[in-house]
């Protein structure tokens, strides 16, 4: 069968970044800074990034394009023999899971967004029991939510069903710079409100009183989810990659991008906070800033409305850029399982569309349900545990399993000239020894394994 692949560099870095680039850079990177010692946790995110999700993502994109198959698949290519070819299944089934998982509870929170992206619409045209029911979902009253999960994850099915390039390359880099523009014009209109200056000030200045063994693990979970990693995303698109592409240097560019909006996403949220603020509304709880689902949904809303009937416009801009950012992810989260079904099972594209699509959202629903019991271990499990892990998975492959000459002469297919980079005489080993390491070490202290 034939296997799709992405048209041009460009089409590659859209989707690659559509995927990175999601609610973990616009809503969780912020926010956890916010409340973890502003500039302190970013410079710890940085360097986490650099040491160890870079050089994990590059084990995705070169398993990927070496391989030239999904995540099960590529794994066994890999194997060599009976233990490996267990590992394999285990690592490679583990990202399938792994990657519907979290699938199935970030389409609820894309969800919220759509809803609230409609709230200025009910708004204009005057329909008050309609703005009511988009805001009024509520764990007691799921139904709404459920409603918008279940449009979102139609949305997510249709670019899938249509494939790599007239789906995931196209709505990508459709996509993408409208993200990038909206992003733009909100900071721009915030920072000329009251207050944003103090945001600024929060967001930039680093408070080290907060840097220990709690901030480096929100950093580094926050870093692996922000690159997309330990899920087998990465080398799904690493896979239909064209072998002509200097790899370190579109892994490099990759990651320069999703830290570069990570970033620029906080110097609009944590101004905004300060702006409500000034504007009247509460943005401390318990003493610390108001973070996660109430700062989103509730805090810059009520700053909206304070705005007057531009406030519609920036409300709408703004969960516009939400639900783009979600909606580019989540794709690239449905292709794991998606490309494996047609490459293990045979199916066509829509049949395998249709069966990945339905049963996560079916998993879904059961979270909707049964929010306050799923949602956060469904959400902790996935991102806490099985990403970190798997992605130490997939550097023990490269690392362990993969023969070195042929690894390096994959990295070098089209490139030539990495052959005596200074990545190639650091990485393949660092990938080896340092990172599963640190990964393991990392995770066995959220365990608490040292007591
Ligand atoms: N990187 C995405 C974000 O920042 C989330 C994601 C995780 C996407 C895993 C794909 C796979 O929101």
């Amino acid at each position: 069968m034939q296997r799709g692949q992405f048209s041009s560099r460009f089409g590659f870095l859209m989707a690659a970044a559509g995927s990175a680039v999601g609610l973990g850079n616009i809503w969780s990177f912020p926010t956890n800074t916010a409340e973890s010692g502003g500039g302190a946790f970013v410079l710890v995110y940085l360097v986490l990034t650099f040491l160890l999700a870079y050089p994990a993502l590059m084990a995705e994109l070169t398993i990927g394009r070496h391989t030239q198959s999904n995540v099960v698949g590529a794994l066994d290519k890999l194997a060599t023999g009976p233990f490996s070819r267990i590992a394999a299944k285990f690592v490679g089934l583990g990202g399938v899971l792994t990657a519907s998982m979290i699938l199935s509870f970030y389409a609820i929170v894309a969800g919220w967004m759509l809803s609230y992206l409609l709230v200025p619409v009910a708004q204009v045209t005057g329909a008050t029991g309609a703005e009511a029911w988009l805001t009024g979902g509520s764990p007691a009253n799921p139904g709404n939510w459920w409603f918008f999960t279940a449009i979102f994850a139609a949305l997510t099915m249709m670019i899938i069903g249509k494939g790599i390039e007239n789906g995931i390359e196209k709505w990508s880099s459709r996509l993408m710079p409208s993200l990038l523009g909206l992003l733009i014009a909100l900071i721009i209109y915030v920072m000329m409100q009251p207050g944003a200056m103090k945001g600024l000030q929060v967001y930039l200045v680093p408070n080290f009183d907060h840097i220990g063994p709690n901030l480096i693990l929100s950093a580094l979970g926050q870093a692996f989810f922000s690159l997309s990693l330990g899920v087998g995303t990465m080398l799904v698109y690493g896979s239909y990659l064209s072998k002509q592409e200097n790899l370190p240097k579109l892994g490099a560019s990759l990651a320069l991008i999703d830290v570069g909006i990570a970033f620029t996403a906080g110097l609009l949220i944590i101004p905004a906070l300060f702006v409500a603020e000034a504007a009247g509304t509460e943005i401390y709880a318990d003493g610390s800033l108001i973070a996660g689902p109430d700062l989103i949904l509730q805090v810059l809303p009520k700053l909206f409305e304070s705005m007057g009937s531009i406030g519609m416009l920036v409300s709408f801009a703004f969960f516009a850029l939400m639900s783009i950012a979600a909606l580019t992810s989540s794709i690239s989260m449905l292709e794991v399982p998606v490309s494996y079904l047609i490459e293990r099972f045979g199916l066509s594209r829509n049949r395998a569309t249709q069966i990945a699509g339905s049963l996560i959202l079916a998993f879904s629903s059961l979270i909707v349900f049964n929010f306050a019991s799923l949602f956060g271990l469904v959400a902790d499990l996935a991102t806490v545990y099985f990403e970190p892990l798997l992605g130490a998975g997939f550097c023990i492959f490269v690392g362990w399993i993969w023969n070195r000459n042929s690894l390096i002469n994959s990295i070098a297919e089209g490139a030539p000239e990495v052959k005596d980079s200074l990545f190639m005489k650091i990485w393949p080993t660092y990938v080896k020894f340092f990172c599963p390491a640190l990964i393991l070490l990392v995770l066995a202290q959220t365990l608490n394994l040292f007591g």
